[in-house]
């Protein structure tokens, strides 16, 4: 029974860079994913959610006010990773990967948009999305602000500042799409969805959230194949990806602690255990990791 950092320190340390993996690995290039992009269309307003209004007024107040942390998490996340994106657009190399750029920033805005629809009409909470936010914002914890107002924040200044400024494009990178997106949002996409679908209630949310992880899997192809080949045009890139990890790890890890528990505290939800969750957040990065052609970050 591990957490993320307990995970990452047994793990197979190394800021090295595993040069039998490194040119191993082809992975799909932004012209692909903006291609795969066009294919893989969807509306937000198109789900229907009126099963759900039924469903989620019968889920016990105990399960209600969990799942209410968990799913506002993600809609003040997706409203984050929307505003704080047009760095990254303006730092594309080339004009494919320019298209791609743009519509991963449209993607995070359907996202957002999902959501706040989703909160409107189930969970009766609307007034306008600036409203929304405001409101679901007591339920996020203190970790949760310091990577996505802060870090990310931080992240996306440094590269409006100088757009062509690589060291900040791999910070960002790493920031954004290994520990948001690839640690936290493909697990929390995971376990929720999983669990609903077993429960078989709120279909329209499922439907969604699985539109969702589709865009978000995208996402982080994007990520992978930049810091691949960030690693390949300069081995010293390695260990700036596993100094931002090392950073952030502890932050995300508290990310996922639910309200009322500690990061050492064994919990369960959703049906998952700590050990499920965080298990799940650890494989996602490793998997990817390896790609690039890393090993886990060596934590202090
Ligand atoms: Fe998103
Ligand atoms: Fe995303």
């Amino acid at each position: 029974m591990a957490n993320l950092l307990e995970l990452t320190r047994q793990g197979d340390p190394g800021t090295i860079v595993d040069e039998s993996q490194l040119d191993k690995i082809q992975l799909q290039n932004p012209q692909q994913l903006y291609e795969l992009w066009e294919r893989q269309h969807w509306s937000a307003h198109a789900i229907d959610l009126s099963r759900d209004v039924d469903d989620w007024l019968a889920v016990p107040d105990d399960e209600r006010e969990y799942m209410l942390w968990s799913l506002s998490s993600f809609f003040i996340g997706e409203e984050r990773v929307t505003t704080q994106f047009s760095g990254l657009v303006m730092a594309y190399e080339d004009q494919s990967e320019e298209a791609y750029l743009t519509t991963q920033q449209v993607d995070e805005a359907r996202h957002t948009q999902f959501f706040a629809r989703y909160y409107d009409t189930v969970f009766k909470i609307g007034g306008g999305i600036d409203a929304q936010l405001e409101r679901v914002r007591e339920h996020v914890n203190d970790a949760f602000v310091k990577l996505f107002d802060e870090a990310l924040v931080d992240a996306n200044k440094r590269l409006i500042a100088d757009p062509s400024d690589r060291d900040a494009k791999i910070d960002f990178v790493t920031t954004y799409m290994m520990v948001i997106e690839g640690t936290l949002a493909l697990t929390g996409q995971h376990t929720i969805t999983r669990s609903l679908e077993e429960r078989g209630i709120m279909p329209g949310f499922v439907e969604g959230f699985r539109h969702i992880a589709t865009d978000e899997h995208r996402h982080v192809a994007y990520g992978t194949w930049y810091l691949q080949q960030a690693v390949r045009r300069d081995r010293s890139a390695a260990e700036r990806i596993q100094a931002k990890l090392a950073e952030l790890l502890p932050v995300a890890a508290e990310v996922l602690v639910p309200p009322g528990h500690s990061l050492d505290e064994e919990w369960e939800l959703f049906g998952f255990t700590r050990s499920d969750v965080h298990g799940f957040a650890f494989q996602a990065l490793s998997r990817r990791l390896k790609v690039i052609g890393l090993g886990v970050p060596q934590l202090v």
